[in-house]
């Protein structure tokens, strides 16, 4: 018996240890979201994307129904079910870009229309300026460590008159308790949730004029429009 309490005791200090240790330890969330996502790739279409994404993928799409372009750069692309809903309806040089390679792979294997799927990160894009007429961004925003920085990126690689779409969780008000929790707590690589008015803020403050935004599915999500 007192062997058990002293084996209770010890896992339970080490836990604490545990906890401590994370609390003041610097996180890689680049890391972690791209072994998170890496070892959900075989599993996310069946198990994800129907709960995470199936419902941002619909907004981006709605919100680009009226919108002319020809090629279009899908940023935390994943499986790339974006693309695939896209380019059965619409010709265009679709470029999916995921920090994962195992995503990247799942999504390379599906063999989509004029698709093409690279590794790589929002915040750094291996694409020259003015490339694309869209960049979109569908539930991986909140990945991002250095928001501003990914938004420059998108910026810069956008051709002047693009458009830049972003569709993610609405935290509502309560994004630095989110931003705590998920940062201290988890592994998923989850670090900048954020709101609509927030998204907008920053959309405007990246040097996009605002075009649309607007909430759905429920209003537990947001969905920001920028144009260059
Ligand atoms: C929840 S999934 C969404 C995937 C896809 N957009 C969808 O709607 O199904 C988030 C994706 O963002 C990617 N990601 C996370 N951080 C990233 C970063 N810094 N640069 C590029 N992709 C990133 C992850 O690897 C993951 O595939």
């Amino acid at each position: 018996m007192k062997e058990k309490k002293k084996s209770i005791f010890i896992r339970g200090k080490n836990r604490a240890k545990r906890i401590i240790k994370r609390f003041f330890t610097k996180q890689d969330f680049e890391k972690l979201s791209k072994d998170f996502f890496d070892m959900k790739a075989p599993v996310y279409d069946e198990e994800e994307l129907v709960v995470y994404s199936e419902d941002s993928c619909m907004a981006v799409i709605d919100a680009l129904k009226d919108k002319k372009y020809k090629s279009l750069l899908d940023i935390g692309c994943g499986t790339g079910h974006l693309i695939s809903l896209l380019s059965k309806n619409k010709k265009a040089d679709y470029v999916g870009l995921d920090l994962s390679s195992k995503m990247v792979s799942v999504a390379s294997k599906k063999k989509i229309k004029y698709a093409n799927f690279v590794e790589g990160s929002a915040d750094n894009l291996p694409f020259q300026k003015k490339s694309f007429d869209v960049v979109t961004c569908s539930e991986s925003f909140h990945h991002y460590e250095d928001e501003n920085k990914a938004m420059r990126e998108a910026y810069r690689v956008l051709k002047k008159g693009g458009y830049y779409i972003v569709a993610d969780k609405d935290v509502g008000k309560l994004v630095w308790f989110h931003n705590f929790y998920n940062r201290r707590f988890k592994n998923t690589g989850d670090c900048n949730f954020s709101n609509l008015k927030r998204a907008e803020k920053l959309m405007k403050k990246n040097g996009f004029k605002l075009v649309y935004s607007g909430k759905y599915y429920n209003n537990t999500h947001y969905i920001v429009v920028g144009r260059k």
